[in-house]
């Protein structure tokens, strides 16, 4: 379901064409719509930070929030988008990096497979005219939706990972644990597997190998058995049955929610998200035209060890093996990397956005 933002923004233009520059708040004090909004975000992260039910959605549906995008400036320095350069945004969510591309001239291609996050941002980036094509699919295959436009290589490609703060915040969705809803988790609403699929129908190994592989949880056998157990009698339909069952095997410790790692493992899973970031790269490197930039930005480590080891052996222009008399050419070698390390948000940024906390940004410019 898309926010509907224009009763909100209608209002609070009437409201500044009397007022100058300011919009009203709930309890009809006069306050910067800006303020307000940027009070409003801030309110929502924190909420998410402490493990706090998200905000009312009559609240949410008032504030043009999708997703504050993640090390803005860092993006911009890396991806360089000056006028007519092509960039291919692969996670388009809210549109907010793209937004930032496109100021600076760049011409972008948005990608997601989320139709929510298409029309939201299409919306958002429709001033941008014809140098802002959105496109619906998945980033694994950049080499395909690059071919159907007609383009033959584009000179940098975003992907922003994970889910979008829209995504987990509609209770919908069923990616929190914070909020009641369906078991989905689903980014794209048209695929067959849901998390409701795998909790009621993989077998009790296939689920303790995926929520230890995936959430690196250290009870992932007691939580498979939990759920088994739990599914002989009803089938488990919703998120908060499936955080009761997780609380009944891990404990809470301080705030943080018990069911944090089986939802991150059940959400990688469902949307296949390690195997399509690994094809997704490889992809990534064929669309990009000589010198192009890939930029990457990871929320956890599974995620980031799959980039900086893809990173690292596309960059290496020798290989080398214990049993070889010496190192031979690589195969493979298409990359150079501006940076050695992760590049990480500033202390600034963390502070405004918790979100940030756990970014990492990888860069890579093809040969
Ligand atoms: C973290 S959000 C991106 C936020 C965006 N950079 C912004 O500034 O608003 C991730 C988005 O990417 C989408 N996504 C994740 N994996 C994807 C994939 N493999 N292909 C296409 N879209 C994907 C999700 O649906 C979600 O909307």
């Amino acid at each position: 379901m898309i926010i509907s933002i224009k009763p909100w923004l209608e209002m609070a233009e009437s409201m500044n064409q009397g007022q100058g520059k300011r919009g009203v708040s709930d309890g009809g004090v006069a306050l910067s719509r800006d303020y307000e909004l940027e009070a409003l975000r801030l309110e929502s992260e924190l909420r998410r930070e402490r493990n706090e039910q998200p905000l009312h959605f009559e609240t949410m549906s008032r504030m043009d929030f999708y997703h504050k995008p993640v090390m803005g400036q860092e993006i911009l320095h890396a991806l360089r988008p000056v006028s007519g350069r092509q960039v291919f945004d692969g996670t388009l969510g809210g549109g907010g990096h793209s937004e930032m591309l496109l100021q600076k001239g760049a011409h972008v291609i948005g990608c997601d497979q989320d139709d929510d996050a298409l029309s939201y941002a299409s919306r958002r980036l429709e001033k941008f005219g014809d140098c802002f094509l959105p496109v619906k699919g998945n980033f694994a295959r950049v080499d395909s939706i690059l071919k159907d436009l007609g383009i033959d290589g584009v000179d940098g490609m975003l992907m922003d990972l994970g889910v979008s703060s829209h995504q987990l915040d509609e209770a919908a969705r069923g990616f929190s644990f914070r909020a009641d809803g369906p078991l989905d988790m689903r980014m794209d609403q048209g695929s067959d597997l849901s998390a409701k699929v795998i909790v009621n129908e993989w077998s009790q190994e296939e689920l303790a190998d995926l929520i230890w592989k995936y959430g690196e949880e250290r009870k992932s056998r007691q939580v498979a058995s939990a759920i088994v157990k739990a599914r002989e009698e009803s089938v488990i339909e919703t998120t908060f049955q499936l955080v009761e069952i997780v609380s009944r095997v891990i404990p809470r410790v301080g705030r943080k929610n018990p069911a944090t790692r089986v939802f991150q493992a059940l959400r990688i899973a469902v949307n296949r998200e390690l195997e399509v970031l690994e094809e997704g790269l490889k992809n990534a490197v064929e669309a990009l035209s000589e010198g192009g930039v890939l930029a990457v930005i990871t929320f956890h480590s599974l995620e980031d060890r799959i980039v900086k080891h893809f990173m690292r052996n596309a960059s290496a222009p020798f290989l080398d093996r214990p049993e070889w008399p010496e190192p031979r050419p690589n195969p493979d070698y298409c990359l150079r990397l501006p940076n050695r390390k992760a590049i990480v948000p500033s202390e600034e940024e963390v502070h405004t956005n918790p979100r940030a906390r756990s970014a990492k940004l990888r860069v890579a410019v093809k040969r």
